[in-house]
C-alpha cells in the first residue's frame, strides 16, 4: 500500500465490538465493501474448499427487502436498537456444505462416500465464520461499525425466497455494516456478563479446574 492508513492489528482486535445503532446519512466509503469482501475470501478453509458465498446488500431498497423478510415491521417497532434498521449495508455470509462433501471426495482426500460422519464438526459453517470474522475486523480497520446477528430459523424460508438463495446455501447469520451513529450506541445487556479472562478458559498442559 502506498499510503498505509491501516490500524495496528492489536488496536483492530481490541476496538472490535458490535455496533447496533448506525448513522442513516453516511454510506460506506468508496471501496470499503470490496476490501471487506476481498479479505473475507482470504479466510482459511478445510481442503481449501471455500464453500462459502456472500450476499451483499447496499442501499435502502435492498436492506428494506432484507428487514421485511427477516424482521417483520411489527417486531421492528419494539426492537431495542431501532438504529439497526438504518444500516446502509448488509452482508449475509452463507455456508455451502455440499462443496465440502464434493471436495473431500476428490482423489487427494478420498472420502468417496461423502458421509457426513467423516466431519468432526461442520467445517462449512466454521470456515464461513472465519470469513465473517475477517469482515468484522476489516470493518474496524475501515473505521466502521458492524454487528453480526442471527437470522431466526422461522425467517429462513422467507429470506431465501426474497433473494433467490438456493437451498444448498445456509446463511450463518448476517453482518450489518455502516458508520456508528454520532449520537452513539447503547451497549448490549449481555456485556454485563464481563469478559472471561484467558486464565479462566485456558487449560495448560492438561484439563484442570472447573468443568466450564
Ligand atoms: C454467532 C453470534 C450471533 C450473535 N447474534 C446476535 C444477535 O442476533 N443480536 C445481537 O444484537 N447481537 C448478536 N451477537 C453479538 C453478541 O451479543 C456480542 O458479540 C457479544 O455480546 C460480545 O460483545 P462484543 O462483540 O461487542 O464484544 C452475536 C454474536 C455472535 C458471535
Amino acid at each position: 500500500m502506498d499510503e498505509d492508513l491501516s490500524m495496528e492489528f492489536q488496536d483492530v482486535v481490541r476496538r472490535r465490538r458490535m455496533v447496533r445503532t448506525f448513522d442513516p446519512d453516511r454510506p460506506l466509503p468508496d471501496g470499503a465493501l470490496d476490501r471487506m469482501l476481498d479479505n473475507a475470501v482470504r479466510a482459511p478453509s478445510a481442503g481449501f474448499s471455500q464453500g462459502w458465498a456472500f450476499l451483499a446488500l447496499e442501499g435502502r431498497d435492498e436492506t428494506t427487502r432484507f428487514w421485511d423478510a427477516t424482521f417483520p415491521a411489527i417486531e421492528r417497532s419494539s426492537f431495542e436498537w431501532p438504529g439497526l434498521f438504518d444500516v446502509p449495508t448488509i452482508v449475509v455470509p452463507l455456508s455451502h456444505k455440499q462443496a465440502y462433501l464434493d471436495r473431500y471426495a476428490e482423489p487427494d482426500k478420498g472420502v468417496t462416500d461423502k458421509r457426513e460422519s467423516f466431519w468432526p464438526v461442520p467445517y462449512w459453517d466454521i470456515d464461513t465464520g472465519f470469513a465473517a470474522m475477517l469482515i468484522l475486523l476489516t470493518a474496524v480497520d475501515e473505521g466502521l461499525g458492524a454487528l453480526f446477528f442471527g437470522i431466526f430459523p422461522e425467517r429462513m424460508a422467507g429470506f431465501r425466497e426474497a433473494f433467490g438463495v438456493p437451498d444448498e446455501y445456509t446463511p450463518i447469520g448476517a453482518i450489518a455494516l455502516g458508520y456508528e451513529s454520532p449520537a452513539g450506541d447503547r451497549p448490549s445487556g449481555s456485556l454485563k456478563r464481563g469478559r472471561r479472562p484467558a486464565s479462566d478458559v485456558v487449560h495448560r498442559g492438561r484439563w484442570q479446574g472447573g468443568s466450564r
